[in-house]
């Protein structure tokens, strides 16, 4: 069966692309990494793919009037490279409701927390603040409400008492690294049906038991 053609969207580390390039370089996984597009010039993400021998695009939204035009710049270089579905990995730029439209169930993103929980930014320091025992994140298909939308999969760590921003954050990434790989794996091998916003899974891999239960 052809691979689905992936597209990583993002806007620096690039850890999470680094996990999906890492799962796409066994020929048996069902997606390959056709295209990396950086809105920030010369992040490390970018150096991550080019090691990977994959091809790179930097579309700088500082270049464009609106953020429509941003996206539909985006869209253009993605198809170029027939990309058919789009991972958002560390991609800090608020999307469109017409690039939202034009990649619904096509698109899905890394958000750092347990959503519905903590959307937004500061993700690690508010679960402290509020005193969570656990914590984690979640891969879902993108919707127009930002860290919104069907949940593919979510992986869950426990928050240690002397447990700092940084080492809480650290710990998440690690299940991040783990969980974005099996996420599109699902997709790709067509294990997902989805029916407006609810999502059937036709067999959930063992793998994937595993990680949402014990990361
Ligand atoms: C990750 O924590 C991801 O969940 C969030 O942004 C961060 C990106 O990190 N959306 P990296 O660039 O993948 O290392």
């Amino acid at each position: 069966m052809a691979r689905l053609k992936v597209g990583v969207l993002i806007s620096g580390r690039g850890s999470n692309l680094q996990a999906l390039l890492d799962a796409a370089a066994d020929p048996a996984f069902p997606a390959e990494i056709v295209l990396v597009v950086s809105n920030v010039p010369n992040v490390a993400g970018l150096g991550r793919a080019k090691k990977a021998g994959v091809a790179t695009a930097t579309v700088n939204h500082r270049d464009y009037k609106s953020r429509v035009d941003f996206d539909n710049a985006v869209t253009k270089t993605l198809e170029r490279s027939d990309v058919e579905f789009v991972c958002l990995a560390g991609f800090m730029r608020l999307v469109t409701q017409e690039f939202v439209e034009h990649w619904h169930n096509r698109m899905i993103n890394i958000h750092p927390a347990l959503l519905p929980l903590f959307p937004g930014l500061d993700t690690h320091q508010r679960a402290l603040d509020e005193g969570c025992k656990l914590h984690g994140c979640t891969v879902h298909f993108v919707r127009h409400e930002m860290d919104s939308g069907p949940i593919i999969g979510q992986a869950a760590v426990p928050v240690l008492p002397e447990d700092t921003e940084n080492s809480l954050a650290s710990r998440v990434l690690t299940a991040e690294h783990k969980l974005y790989p099996e996420c599109l794996k699902l997709i790709a091998e067509k294990n997902i049906t989805i029916t407006g916003n609810s999502l059937t899974f036709k067999q959930a891999s063992q793998t994937t038991e595993e990680i949402i239960c014990n990361p």
